[in-house]
């Protein structure tokens, strides 16, 4: 697998980060290139609730490959994971995880696609120490995203669920193991 290290990102870098929201697929399955801004904007906001879990931090990292920035990993935490059904007549939470669980939504710079880096993001973060609590680690990825669905098995994620929730979303988690803990982490903020 690819080897990369994740550094806190900083606002400054945002012009590292919003070409890559240029790309077609990173329009359709993240935003624009104002989402990168939007997820900085979070920082100073108070927690709060969301679908039934109670959030407990917020993290952002470049991943790198020695000066080459070629990825970026937003993480929300959570006290929980929820399975929630919404729309019309939606139930709202119908399954609980009562594990602490972070919720990962992550690009890959689109001119360094298909060579591993996206697979070694999502294994490297399930060692970062700020996520030493976390024993869920989880991403929503649209069933048709064959990707970011490749890319999550190849780092040992498995889907919840069968059948795609009901905005046609799957939930893919790997659990922390003690093998993870903090062993091969590289990283500095
Ligand atoms: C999803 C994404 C992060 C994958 O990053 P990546 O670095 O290209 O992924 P990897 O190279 O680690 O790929 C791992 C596996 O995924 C699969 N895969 C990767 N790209 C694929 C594609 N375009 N089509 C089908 N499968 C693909 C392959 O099985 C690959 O394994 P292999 O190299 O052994 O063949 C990247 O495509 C991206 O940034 N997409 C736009 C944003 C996005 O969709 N984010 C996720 C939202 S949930």
């Amino acid at each position: 697998m690819a080897k990369v290290v994740l550094k806190t990102f900083e606002r400054e870098q945002l012009p590292l980060v919003e070409p890559w929201f240029h790309d077609a697929d990173t329009q359709r399955w993240l935003g624009g290139p104002e989402w990168p801004r939007e997820m900085l904007d979070l920082t100073d906001l108070p927690l709060g609730t969301f679908r039934g879990k109670t959030q407990t931090d917020r993290h952002r990292w470049l991943a790198w490959q020695g000066r080459c920035p070629v990825g970026y990993i937003d993480c929300g935490t959570f006290d929980r994971f929820t399975e929630w059904e919404g729309g019309e007549n939606g139930r709202g939470v119908i399954d609980t995880l009562p594990l602490p669980t972070a919720s990962l939504g992550y690009v890959i710079r689109p001119e360094l696609r298909h060579q591993g880096y996206g697979a070694a993001m999502l294994d490297i973060v399930t060692r970062a120490p700020e996520l030493h609590e976390i024993r869920l680690f989880v991403a929503g990825v649209d069933r048709r995203n064959a990707a970011s669905i490749g890319c999550l098995l190849k780092a040992g994620y498995q889907p919840l669920n069968d059948q795609p929730d009901w905005e046609g979303m799957v939930y893919y988690a790997r659990l922390r193991t003690a093998r993870d803990a903090t062993n091969g982490y590289s990283s500095s903020s």
